[in-house]
């Protein structure tokens, strides 16, 4: 990059003092000028190498510079610009790093009459709670963000100089509208800003609590540290951005009050449930939305797997818990009277989102930590409207089910979800839900946001469900719940009936005959524990690794076995696998195995139809267990893969085509021929299982197989990697 001739830094402080010795540093201009209205800083800045050069003409200074940063309190940025007015040519970059942008830009408006398009406002979103140009540092702002605002008329080249400014510092440039700059750093900085001198103003004036002072310790210190910045600056700040900051100074002495009311009452509830959404917002705060609610959005960094040719599996593990059956525990426990204690519960985005969601519905959830969670039920009729859309991530489950509990509430909700979620049928659960009288609107083409509107009056349906889907199912007894009458689905093939059993062990009756489920509405769930097993959909990543590979034996322990998902136990056994289910017992209401599965040479088969929705999550695994038997595998009757979170057929052929394996898809399954893998570059298209899928198909192949998109592991499979690893799976991430 060719070098800028002249930088003019104006006001060396801090900020500036930084700006001008990080870029010097760097090389960026040819030569870094700063001026400052206090000679002994100006000496001293040349003195410590800040600047080249120390001026004292203003207007020669501007004059012969080529980018002026004015460096300057807010509330002096008028006063200076009308300063250097005359020297400013049309030629001359001008920016400025104040902490309000409004009040900036109207000042350069009225100096000016209209703001110059060579003129970029700007901001830095670093900063120290010390001042003065000794406190200068040339790395400032590496890793930090700099807002700028640009309005309509700035010139692009200006704006382009810049931002090239910024990111010479290693900065990380954003660009904001004025208004909505101040707004949020009203509340991000300047509030915070305004709390910490507050605080630490009112315990000082107080004589009897001076002592405080003395046994101040982690708390006081951590809170009140920014209390210690320039009194002068802050001043200027909080004049400038009046608005903003009064805005939001209300909302949080709402808050406080709110606080205040609950200690007086002794109503520890409402602490335990603003302090536990604080505690989670806080933890998950730099992927916190700026939407209203305490959104959890999911990690969407462009995550790469690189697994390695060959190895073998081997060793003892316990995988996650039960993604079905997380869900679940937390909708009824929020739903229960008394508080329902969790173990075993899956830490994956998509069963946290549900957790969040509920938080947004006023539920007071502790943990997950360590897989416990405490859910403080409200009742059935006890939650509250949330602030905003609930955010469901990646999670058709938790959409669906909430829309059938939803669909019964007194208020009105929204559900939203990711790319994914937001591509997936919806018309499936809202077309029951509309016979049970509910008002439910999905979105284009039947797909994500669902809106529903509250307070309708629902009454009990004999629903016979055109799929066989267990959320479906799941959907409409849930809004049974809420019904008058009896509810009955009937569904055409068996599937996961963990709603059925978990609504039991709340102590809800549920009748079961053949293929139908039905419950009368208006009852009550009474709190519980429960202790989710392994999830059978994590563990076949092991099992079928194991069955490919010669010299492997595992142990995965403690998976749940309920007989409506052991497709996948069926179907192995039927290619010839060597796996034994040991040591079975019920935990909770749910049976639970230790599978043990040793290597032997599988077989293609046809797939029995009746298998399909007991394996329904597991056939991108079982694709490359077929991949590597020996003779033709064929699976028909499979079409709902179709709509899964990525398209499972399709992903599934186009990933294995890739790696050289002779396949073909059809409308409702494909026509697997096993032979040999070889490496190469296949796309999860985001689908969590189609990565864990193509991970596992390493162990076989020739050449390592790098897996894009693979971020969503995290979904259902938060440590598939560590744990791969420590059975003997090489898979690097490269982020
Ligand atoms: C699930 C049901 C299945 C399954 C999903 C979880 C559930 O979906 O694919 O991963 O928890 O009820 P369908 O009901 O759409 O088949």
């Amino acid at each position: 990059m060719q070098p800028l001739g002249r930088l003019l830094v104006i006001g060396l402080g801090l900020i500036g003092g930084s700006v001008a010795l990080g870029l010097r540093r760097r090389g960026f201009a040819t030569r870094v000028v700063g001026y400052d209205r206090n000679a002994a800083e100006l000496e001293e800045g040349l003195r410590l190498g800040v600047i080249d050069e120390a001026v004292t003409d203003l207007h020669g200074a501007v004059c012969a510079a080529d980018l002026v940063v004015m460096a300057v309190p807010v509330k002096v940025m008028e006063t200076l610009m009308a300063d250097i007015a005359p020297a400013l040519s049309s030629q001359t970059i001008l920016t400025d790093v104040g902490s309000a942008k409004g009040n900036v830009v109207a000042a350069a408006e009225r100096v000016f009459g209209e703001v110059p398009p060579n003129f970029v406002p700007g901001h830095p979103i670093a900063g120290s709670e010390k001042s003065g140009v000794v406190a200068a540092n040339g790395d400032l702002y590496r890793r930090h963000k700099v807002i700028l605002t640009p309005l309509a008329q700035t010139d692009r080249h200006a704006l382009k100089q810049v931002t090239l400014m910024w990111e010479a510092l290693e900065a990380e440039v954003h660009h904001m509208e004025v208004h909505r700059h101040d707004e949020v750093l009203a509340a991000t900085s300047h509030l915070p800003h305004l709390l910490a001198f507050s605080l630490v103003d009112t315990l000082a004036n107080d004589h009897e609590n001076r002592d405080i002072f003395r046994y101040a310790a982690g708390g006081f210190r951590d809170f009140t540290r920014i209390a210690a910045s320039d009194p002068m600056m802050w001043h200027d700040i909080f004049l400038a951005n009046r608005d903003a900051t009064l805005k939001v100074l209300d909302e949080f002495t709402a808050g406080v009050a709110t606080l205040r009311s609950a200690i007086e009452r002794g109503d520890g509830q409402a602490l335990l449930g603003v302090f536990t959404r604080a505690k989670s917002a806080r933890e998950h705060f730099s992927r916190i939305l700026s939407g209203t609610a305490y959104s959890l959005p999911m990690n969407n960094t462009n995550v790469k797997f690189r697994a390695l040719p060959g190895g073998r599996v081997n060793g003892q593990i316990r995988v996650p818990g039960d993604k079905s059956i997380s869900h679940r525990s937390i909708m009824l426990g929020a739903l229960a009277e008394g508080v329902t204690e969790v173990e075993g519960f899956l830490e994956g985005e998509d069963s946290l989102a549900t957790l969040q969601a509920f938080r947004d519905m006023g539920v007071v959830i502790e943990g997950p930590y360590q897989g416990k969670v405490t859910i403080h039920g409200v009742g059935m009729r006890g939650l509250r409207k949330p602030p905003g859309p609930l955010y469901v991530g990646n999670s058709g489950t938790a959409m669906r089910l909430f829309a059938g509990l939803l669909a019964g509430q007194a208020f009105d909700s929204v559900l939203t979800g990711d790319e994914s979620l937001s591509k997936r049928p919806m018309e499936r659960v809202a077309a029951p839900l509309r016979a049970m009288g509910a008002q439910v609107e999905t979105g284009a083409g039947g797909c994500p946001p669902i809106r529903i509107t509250g307070g309708a009056k629902l009454a009990g349906i004999d629903y016979d469900m055109p799929v066989a889907s267990a959320q479906v199912k799941s959907c409409v007894l849930l809004a049974g719940l809420y019904s008058d009458g009896v509810t009955r689905v009937t569904e055409p093939a068996p599937t996961r009936d963990h709603t059925e059993r978990m609504l039991c062990g709340f102590g809800y009756p549920v009748q079961r005959e053949g293929a139908s489920a039905s419950l009368a509405g208006g009852g009550r769930l009474t709190a519980t524990r429960i202790d989710v097993p392994a999830d059978i959909s994590s563990a076949t990543f092991f099992m079928v690794a194991a069955a490919i590979t010669p010299g492997s034996d595992i142990l995965l322990q403690h998976v749940g076995i309920n007989p409506t998902r052991v497709g996948v136990v069926n179907i192995l056994r039927a290619m010839g696998a060597d796996l034994a289910l040991e040591n079975e017992r019920e935990v909770g209401g749910e049976p639970v195995a230790d599978i043990r599965v040793r290597y032997a040479p599988l077989k293609g088969i046809e797939i029995p139809e009746a298998q399909v929705p007991l394996a329904i999550d597991e056939f991108p695994a079982l694709f490359i267990a077929a991949a590597c038997a020996e003779g033709r595998t064929v699976l028909t009757g499979a079409e709902e893969l179709r709509v899964k979170e990525s398209d499972r057929i399709q992903a599934m052929v186009d990933g294995l085509q890739a790696l050289g394996v002779d396949i073909e898809g059809t409308p409702d399954g494909a026509v697997i021929q096993g032979g040999p893998i070889a490496g190469g570059r296949v796309n999860s298209l985001g689908d969590h299982r189609i990565a864990m899928a193509f991970a596992i198909a390493s162990l076989r192949a020739d050449e390592a197989i790098e897996i894009d998109d693979c971020a969503n592991v995290a979904t259902s499979f938060p440590n598939f990697v560590e744990l791969a690893r420590r059975v003997g799976i090489r898979i690097n991430i490269e982020e």
